[in-house]
């Protein structure tokens, strides 16, 4: 097998991956990135509406009152030394970006356009703050461009259309790399390191109706969990109030930030109802439940009432053309009208991870020892929505996701030059280190008569929606467990297609599958465990937060589908705590 060795892996050139590669590159370490897509094709290229930071351009705003609307939204579990961590860097990050070449719009000032996004406020949950910095409605596609271009500058080496099959690890559980095919001729390859970073993304193609792009499959956290690192507060997934009813593409939170509301069956703004101060920019959990108890109790919209309208046309034809060019595109494209006369029928669409591999906030993945407490795994690191660092908690603030992926991308890259200086050869491989990568591979080798892998995904991911949607309970969560492990079961005997004109990416469809069947059982049964209601994860038979037995992270492992928790890290670094509080917008 061919072998190649670098200072640093990072599997996934999203954001995260791409902002770490570039820090390592620049300090002159050996970095290679491992992309299953061109990484411009990366899920960030999706991100709309923008990147917080309390840059104070349109009104004032500072950090702290950043990291408070953080807290909150995070319904308390989010950890406060990270988040405080983050709202300090975001201002940094957000300059970092403009001198990198991100084309932000502009404000008549001449400084970076910013505008309102929910669960901000001002002065500690005042008036609605305006911190989201934004390229149009095409932020995420002009920050992964512009991180790719400093990328090749700085040398950074990229295995393009390479699939990360397994993590490779030695007998004392340090990490040393990965095995990859190579898309285009299925070859594997080992890829060894001193350091890996995992930057992944979401696993948001475990429900049938979603924003993500296809790749978003779960692919490391899911190679963590089989290399037995449990997954963090997987229960919390995020569900984002406004995708294109029925189809599910991302309407940017921008829209309603530009000053778009949403109207039920009656004609009624029914967010006044919900949220009176917040409104439409309540925070993404309110938002979504808003609009599907709206919808449950029977004043939707349209022949089956079930969808809510969001309404625009009030902003002006040239509002909508010059900050939100991107969804009027993709509405006249998809739906046949224009927003900017047409209201755009909406429904909550699952869109983000907010669990995933626990780190700490230099990025490095840590794992509990005794009561309380927990290690770092040597040599390896997670970045972006693959990682649960944790700052986004129960439920993450809109333009919060970017925000995390830079500072942490940054951060893990600095902690990680400061390790390379101590570590100057690469520890042995084990002979076998590659054996589980390759049985893998060798399983799906096979071609034949079987149930086929489009099926079978399409059955977990009806059954995730059906089961572990918005709004849950014991028995349709006890249900959806027992789905996810029947279809666990039967792909073990699922052969790729005889008629498969594309034989490499039907196996790689093959093992995305695995990875998604393997993070709906740690989504499932976390959600099935939590007995409490808490930012994204609603518990109808347990409507409340339960801050005395539940405020902690979750954390699964697949062995014997294992629960064990951990307490919220309530700390910050130099600022005092935000305690619990009630939660209302
Ligand atoms: O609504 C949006 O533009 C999405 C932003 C985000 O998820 O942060």
């Amino acid at each position: 097998m061919e072998k190649r060795s670098f200072d640093t892996l990072i599997i996934g050139a999203g954001g995260g991956g791409l902002r770490a590669a570039l820090q390592l590159s620049q300090a002159e370490a050996r970095v290679a990135v491992v992309s299953k897509v061109f990484p411009t094709r990366s899920h960030t290229v999706a991100a709309q509406g923008g990147v917080n930071a309390a840059l104070a351009n349109v009104l004032p705003d500072n950090w702290h009152w950043h990291m408070f609307d953080t807290v909150k939204g995070s319904d308390y579990l989010g950890d406060q030394d990270a988040i405080e961590y983050m709202c300090r860097a975001a201002p940094r990050a957000v300059y970092e970006l403009e001198h990198f070449g991100v084309p932000f719009s502009r404000l008549e000032t001449g400084k970076i356009y910013q505008r309102a996004f929910g669960g901000q406020s001002r002065d500690f949950g005042g008036e609605q703050a305006v911190r989201t910095c934004a390229a149009a409605d095409r932020t995420g596609h002009a920050i992964l461009h512009s991180l790719y271009q400093q990328n090749i500058h700085a040398r950074t080496h990229f295995f393009d259309e390479y699939f990360a099959m397994e993590l490779v690890q030695n007998q004392d559980g340090y990490f040393l790399g990965a095995v990859a095919m190579n898309i285009a001729d299925g070859e594997p390859i080992l890829i060894e390191a001193k350091t890996t970073i995992l930057a992944t993304g979401g696993v948001g193609q475990l429900f049938r109706t979603n924003t993500n792009a296809l790749v978003n499959t779960g692919d490391g956290m899911a190679m963590a969990l089989r290399a037995g690192i449990p997954l963090q507060d997987m229960e919390f997934f995020q569900f984002h109030p406004t995708g294109i009813a029925g189809k599910g593409m991302l309407i940017t939170e921008g829209a309603r930030g530009e000053g778009g509301y949403l109207l039920n069956g009656d004609g009624e703004r029914f967010m006044e109802r919900y949220a009176p101060n917040a409104k439409d920019l309540a925070s993404r959990d309110v938002v979504s439940r808003a609009i599907a108890t709206e919808v449950r109790e029977g004043r939707g919209v349209g022949p089956n009432r079930d969808h809510v309208l969001l309404k625009l046309d009030h902003l002006g034809a040239d509002i909508v053309k010059k900050r939100l060019p991107g969804i009027r595109d993709m509405v006249m494209t998809f739906l046949h009208t224009d927003p900017a006369d047409t209201p755009i029928p909406v429904y909550p669409t699952a869109h983000y991870t907010m669990g995933g591999i626990p780190t700490d906030r230099h990025g490095q993945v840590v794992v509990p020892v005794q009561q309380g407490a927990e290690e770092p795994v040597p040599g390896l690191y997670a970045v972006g929505e693959c990682a649960c660092v944790s700052v986004h908690g129960a439920n993450r603030l809109g333009g919060n996701s970017l925000l995390d992926i830079l500072v942490f991308g940054r951060a893990a890259a600095n902690h990680v030059i400061e390790q390379l200086k101590e570590q100057r050869y690469h520890q042995p491989i084990p002979g076998d280190a590659a054996d589980v990568a390759l049985e893998r591979l060798a399983r799906w080798n096979r071609q034949g008569k079987g149930e086929s892998i489009a099926a079978l995904r399409a059955q977990l991911t009806k059954a995730m929606e059906d089961h572990c949607g918005v709004f849950r309970n014991e028995d349709v969560l006890q249900e959806g467990q027992q789905a996810v492990l029947a279809l666990r079961e039967r792909l073990q005997d699922a052969y790729i297609d005889d008629h498969s004109q594309v034989f490499n990416t039907a196996r790689i469809e093959a093992m995305e599958l695995e990875n998604l069947v393997d993070t709906a059982l740690a989504t499932v049964s976390s959600a099935l465990a939590r007995r409490e209601s808490r930012g994204a994860h609603s518990r109808i038979d347990y409507p409340e937060r339960d801050d005395q037995q539940w405020l902690k992270h979750s954390l699964f492992s697949l062995e014997d589908l294992k629960m064990d928790y951990k307490p919220v890290r309530m700390k910050p670094l130099t600022v005092d705590s935000f305690p619990p509080k009630k939660r209302t917008y």
